[in-house]
Parts: C-alpha cells; structure tokens; sequence
C-alpha cells in the first residue's frame, strides 16, 4: 500500500516552513511519498486558479495533504475567485473536509509569550472543533446588487441538521479522548440556524453518556475565552464562530506559529497546516517558525496514518528543541537561543 501525500507549499513562508515539516516526515522512514504541488497565489500566478486542476487531482488521490500557507497583499486586488482563499475554500470543499481541529495548547516553556496572565493560561489546553464546510461562508445566494437605487450586499447562513449531526459526533468523540467536556456555541437568542445547532447536539448527548455538554453564545463565549480559558476542554461550533473564536484561542497561547490544524472529511483523508497565516513580511528570509507546520505533520501521522507512536515522537521532539531553549524570532525571549526556520528544524530532526 503505498501512502500518499500531497504537499501545497503555497504563499509567503509556506514553502519555507513545509519544507521542514517534509523532512520531519521523510526521517520517520514510514515511505511516504510525497508530491509538490501549487495553491493559493502561487497557483494564481502560473496558472490564474488559484486551485488548478492539476492540483486538484493531485490532492483528490492523496492520503493526506500537509499545506504551508496561503495570501498576500499581492493578490488581494484581484476579483475574489482568483483570490488565494478561494483556492483554500475550493479545496475544503472539494476533499469535503468538514471538520476542523484546532487545539490551543499551551507550551510550560512559552507561558511567558502569552498576554494574558500566566495564572489564567498556565495549563491551557483546549480543542476547539470548527465546521468547516458550510454556514454562511458558502450559503447561496450571496453577492453584492444594487437594489432600489443603492448598493445591497447579502450573504446566508444554514446548515442542516445532517450537517451539524456530522460535526457533532467528530466533537463528541474528542471529548470522549480527553477530559469529557463540550461546550456547543452558538447564537440561539437570535439566530435560528443556530438554534437547530442547539437543538441537534442535544439530540446527540445521550449517545455519549461520558460527556457533559454544556452550550454557551458566541459573545459570552469570546469573553469567557479571555476570561477563564481554562474552564474549557472541546468547543463545537460553525464555520463562522468557529474562525473568529480559533484566532482568539491561539493568542491565548501567545504564540501562533507554534499551533496545528487538520481539516478532516468522513474517511480520514485530511489537510493538516498551521493554524498560522503566510506572513508576507519574513517571508524568504529563512526565520519563520517551522513548528506549527511540523506539528500539523504530527496530526497527519495521527488523523490519516494511525501512526500514534510516530506522531508522539515528533511531538517530542519539538518540545525537546524548545527545552534546549531554541527558538524563532516569534517566540524568543531573553536567556533563550534564537534560530533561524532550518535550524530550528534540524533540531527537530535531531530529536527524533
Ligand atoms: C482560516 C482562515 C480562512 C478562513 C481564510 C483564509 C479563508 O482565516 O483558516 O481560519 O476564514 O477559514
Ligand atoms: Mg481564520
């Protein structure tokens, strides 16, 4: 059985960080194959889509995709379906990649990186679960029309409840894997799209006797998450909430560049990549932190392969690299070494 992976390298320091997540994988010695290729603005500019064909068959065969990052001022002038984003939306939609994990997790040696105070984050360990397919981030109609003599913009949000059942089992099995707690957002007080959601994921509850599910709104939900991070353990929510509220739970980290995701659909093929942006502003200077990106690396071995040993070794490893006190620029502290994106790869490799 040969064992597929689609590597996107895409925009700004994405090729620079995926690199070192592929020799990460290609050291474990597992024979992974692996193949290049273009996504994002990078596949704009070849090709004018930013999801070609090409790629798109490249992904639909794989096992896995690992992507880097996608954007840039560059392309942000163009008409939004040759916007790099688009090719990150079309290829969600097009591998059906409904559930998205983001665990926010909080390194003992970068607690001083955080913002908040180090009594409210120390521990912090969360995993929020976005739906990734649907809401109003793909609802039709949508556009921008004039209408009545003036310009008219509208958007839909909905989901059905096979949608959100779907989401809710990913949820609801994290939660069974960790401390057995799951926190639904929603808007019911005012949306009724979300209010199904409410009403489906309690339907769920007694599926999964172990978990408590608890459900709070959106706007007291971004406040609790600075407030009190720790009360959570899995949070469940839409695509829309559920990008908001990701940004916010990666800060509490204080440290973005060091947070993975994987986007899974029904049979775990996944895309797994930092939860990070592609930082036009380092990018080709060789001092973007490789961490994020390795450690989606380890989601892959996890999520797709079921290799849990591997994927534990690679965590470790990293976290091997922060004790020695390396670090790239975007979490250097005083007393700490700072390196550059290979460097701190290397280490990693050294680790394993
Ligand atoms: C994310 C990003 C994307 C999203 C953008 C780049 C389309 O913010 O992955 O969270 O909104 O989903
Ligand atoms: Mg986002």
């Amino acid at each position: 059985m040969t064992k597929k992976i689609c590597v996107l390298p895409g925009d700004g320091i994405g090729p620079e960080i995926t690199a070192e997540a592929v020799r990460v994988l290609a050291a474990l010695g597992l024979g992974f194959e692996m193949e290049t290729a273009l996504l994002g603005g990078a596949a704009v500019d070849a090709t004018g889509n930013p999801f070609p064909e090409a790629t798109q068959k490249l992904a639909s065969e794989a096992d896995a995709v690992l992507l880097g990052a996608v954007g840039g001022p560059k392309w942000d002038m163009l008409p939004r379906e040759q916007r790099p984003e688009k090719g990150l939306l079309g290829i969600r939609k097009h591998l059906n990649l409904f559930a998205n994990l983001r665990p926010a997790l909080l390194y003992p040696e970068l607690a001083d990186a955080s913002t908040l105070k180090p009594e409210v984050v120390s521990g912090l360990d969360i995993l929020i679960v976005r739906e990734l397919t649907g809401d109003i981030y793909f609802g039709q109609p949508r556009g921008i029309e004039t209408r009545n003599g003036e310009r008219f913009g509208f958007n839909t949000m909905h989901y059905t409840e096979s949608e959100i059942r779907r989401i809710g089992r990913v949820a609801f099995a994290a939660a069974q894997g960790r401390g057995k707690k799951l926190c639904s957002v929603d808007k019911m007080n005012v949306l009724e799209t979300t209010q199904l959601w409410r009403d489906v994921m309690e339907e769920l509850a007694p599926e999964y006797p172990e978990v408590t599910l608890s459900h709070m709104l959106v706007d007291n939900a971004a406040m609790q998450l600075v407030r009190a991070p720790r009360q959570f353990d899995v949070l469940v929510t839409g695509n829309m909430f559920g990008d908001i509220l990701s940004d916010e739970a990666a800060m509490l980290t204080g440290s973005i560049g060091m947070l993975p995701s994987a986007s899974l659909d029904e049979n775990g093929k996944g895309l797994y990549e930092p939860s990070h942006g592609s930082a036009p502003d380092i990018a080709g200077q060789g001092v973007a932190n490789p961490l994020a990106t390795i450690l989606s690396a380890a989601m892959l071995l996890r999520h797709t392969f079921h290799e849990e040993e591997a994927a534990r070794r690679v965590e470790m490893a990293v976290k091997k690299a922060l004790a020695e006190g390396l670090r790239t620029a975007d979490i250097h502290a005083p007393g700490t070494t700072k390196v550059g994106t290979k460097e701190m790869g290397e280490a990693v490799l050294r680790g394993l």
